[in-house]
C-alpha cells in the first residue's frame, strides 16, 4: 500500500484529501505546516508527498527541499492558489513532479498521484534489478536469481578447480557455452586457452584432423602441417559442442584419448601427451542416444564424469526481468541509446511467454526492441508482433460455451447477452465491483462497461 503525507495549513483542504484519498485506498498521512511535514519526513519515507506552497512557518519549496535530499525517488506535488503560478514554476524547476492550482478537481489529482506513484515503482524496480545484476546472481557472463540456476552456480563453483571432464546438457539457447567458458575462467586453468568446436558443423572427413592436427602430405590439400585443438588447448580447456552430432566412427578416437591422455596426428605414428580439459555441450537427450545405438556408451560414461543441465528459461521465469535489464543494458550500450526502462506492460508480455529458443531468443527480442525503440524505455509496441496480442497474461475466451445448436434452434441475442453478462459479473466480482479496473479486466473501456450495465440492466448501472 502507498503512503502519502499531505502537508497543509488549511484543514479543509487536508480533511478533503485525506479522506479522499484514504478512500482510494491508500495509507494517508497529514502535517499541518511545513515544519511538520518535515519532522514527519525525518521518521521515515513516503511513497509521495502532496504539499501546499504558501503555508506560514516554512515553505513549501523549502519542504521540497528536504524530501529531495532525504528521497530523491519520492515525488513531491506541490498546491498553489491560482494566483502564484510562479512559484508553482520555480517548485517544477526544483524538481516537483507536478503540480495543481487550487480550486481543483479530485479526480484530476488522482490521476497525477496515479501516475507519479507509477513512475517511482518503475524506477525503483529497476533500480533494484540493477543492483541485483551486480552481486551473487551472476557467474561469470551469467546472470540468474531462480532457485535452479543459483545451485548451477554453485556447482560450477566445485568443479571449475577439478580436472574432470563435465556434460552440459539443455536445449538450445539455455547458456551451454556460457557455462563451459565459466568453468573454464574459474579454473586455475584460465591463463590458458579455451577452445570450441561445434562438431555437427564440420563434415566428418575433417573432424579427426580439426581435432588432432595431420601432417603435411597426408591427405589431398593437407599443404602444411597443421595443429589439431587438443594440441592447442594444452594446458586448458576445449569445448566439444554438439557433441551429440560426433559420428561413431570419431567417437571411437575420442574415447581413447580421453583414456590415454594422448592423442595422434593424423599422418604421425607417434603419441604425444595432451592436458586438456574436456567439457561437452548437448541439446540432445544423450542416453536416449546411446540407447539407439547413435552414441557410444563407454564414451558417454567417461565424458559424464559430471553432468550439468541446464533448465529452460521457462522453467525459471524469475529470471526473465534480471536478463531483460542485462540485455537492455548491454544493447543500449551498443546501440548508443539511453535507454534502460521497460514498461510493466511489456515485462508482463515477456513474463508470459514460453521462449522455446531460450535465453538467446530474449536477448534477440531485446536487441531488437532496443533497435526500435524511440521512446525513453521500452513498450511494448517494440516487441515482436506476437507479443503484443491483447494479453499474453489473459487466457483466451474461457471456457467457451458449446457451440452445439439444439433442433428447436437457440436465441443468439439472449445467449449472448447471458454470455457478456456471466463475464461482467465475474469481473465485477473479482474486482469488489471497481468498475474501472472490472472494465480493464474485459479489455474494453470504462464507457463501454457503463453502457453494457445499462443495457443488460445489471445492478448499481447508474453510480461509477
Ligand atoms: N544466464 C545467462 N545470462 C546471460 N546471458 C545468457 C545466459 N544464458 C544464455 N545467455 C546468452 O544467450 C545466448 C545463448 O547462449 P549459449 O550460446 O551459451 O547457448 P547454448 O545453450 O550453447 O545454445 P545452443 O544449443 O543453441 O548452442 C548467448 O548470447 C548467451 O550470452
Ligand atoms: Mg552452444
Amino acid at each position: 500500500m502507498s503512503r502519502i503525507l499531505i502537508i497543509d495549513d488549511e484543514l479543509s483542504m487536508r480533511e478533503m484529501l485525506e479522506i479522499f484519498f484514504i478512500g482510494e485506498g491508500y495509507e494517508v498521512e497529514t502535517a499541518e505546516d511545513g515544519l511538520m511535514g518535515i519532522n514527519k519526513l525525518s521518521e521515515g519515507e513516503f511513497d509521495l508527498i502532496i504539499t501546499d506552497l504558501r503555508m506560514p512557518k516554512t515553505h513549501g519549496l523549502v519542504v521540497l527541499e528536504r524530501a529531495q535530499m532525504l528521497y530523491p525517488n519520492t515525488p513531491v506535488l506541490v498546491m498553489t492558489a491560482y494566483a502564484s503560478t510562479e512559484t508553482a514554476v520555480k517548485a517544477m524547476k526544483m524538481g516537483a513532479e507536478d503540480y495543481f492550482t487550487k480550486p481543483f478537481q479530485l479526480d484530476e489529482v488522482k490521476a497525477v498521484v496515479a501516475k507519479a506513484l507509477e513512475k517511482r515503482r518503475l524506477i525503483l524496480e529497476n533500480r533494484s534489478l540493477r543492483r541485483e545484476l551486480n552481486d551473487r546472481n551472476r557467474t561469470g557472463d551469467m546472470i540468474g536469481r531462480s532457485p535452479k540456476m543459483q545451485v548451477l552456480f554453485k556447482l560450477i563453483h566445485r568443479i571449475a578447480s577439478t580436472k574432470t571432464n563435465v556434460l552440459i546438457l539443455g536445449e538450445s539457447g539455455t547458456g551451454k557455452e556460457l557455462v563451459a567458458r565459466a568453468i573454464h575462467d574459474l579454473s586455475e586453468r584460465k591463463h590458458k586457452p579455451f577452445l570450441v568446436i561445434n562438431c555437427a558443423a564440420i563434415p566428418e572427413q575433417l573432424l579427426e584432423s580439426e581435432l588432432f592436427g595431420h601432417k603435411r602430405g597426408t591427405f589431398t590439400g593437407a599443404t602444411h602441417d597443421r595443429e589439431g585443438l587438443f594440441q592447442a588447448a594444452h594446458g586448458g580447456s576445449l569445448l566439444l559442442d554438439e557433441i551429440g552430432e560426433m559420428p561413431l566412427s570419431m567417437q571411437v578416437k575420442l574415447l581413447r584419448v580421453l583414456e590415454g591422455r594422448k592423442i595422434k596426428i593424423v599422418g604421425e605414428h607417434r603419441e604425444i601427451p595432451v592436458d586438456v580439459r574436456v567439457i561437452a555441450a548437448t541439446n540432445r537427450d544423450l542416453k536416449a542416444e546411446v540407447k539407439a545405438g547413435r552414441f557410444r556408451e563407454d564414451l558417454f560414461y567417461r565424458l559424464n564424469v559430471i553432468s550439468l543441465e541446464l533448465p529452460p528459461l521457462r522453467e525459471r521465469p524469475t529470471d526473465i526481468p534480471l536478463l531483460v535489464h542485462h540485455f537492455l543494458r548491454r544493447y543500449a550500450h551498443e546501440f548508443g541509446k539511453d535507454l534502460s526502462e521497460i514498461e510493466p506492460d511489456a515485462m508482463q508480455a515477456l513474463l508470459g511467454y514460453d521462449f522455446s529458443g531460450n535465453v538467446r531468443e530474449l536477448g534477440n527480442i531485446i536487441e531488437r526492441a532496443v533497435a526500435l525503440e524511440e521512446s525513453g524505455r521500452v513498450r511494448r509496441q517494440s516487441l515482436p508482433p506476437f507479443l503484443q496480442a491483447s494479453s499474453s497474461v489473459a487466457t483466451p475466451a474461457p471456457e467457451a460455451p458449446a457451440l452445439e445448436i439444439p433442433e428447436a434452434g437457440i436465441n443468439l441475442e439472449g445467449v449472448v447477452d447471458d454470455l457478456e453478462r456471466r463475464l461482467i459479473g465475474e469481473a465485477l466480482k473479482r474486482t469488489d465491483g471497481h468498475k474501472k479496473e472490472a472494465a480493464k479486466l474485459l479489455g474494453i473501456s470504462f464507457r463501454s462497461l457503463r453502457y453494457r450495465l445499462t443495457k443488460l440492466n445489471i445492478e448499481g448501472s447508474s453510480d461509477p
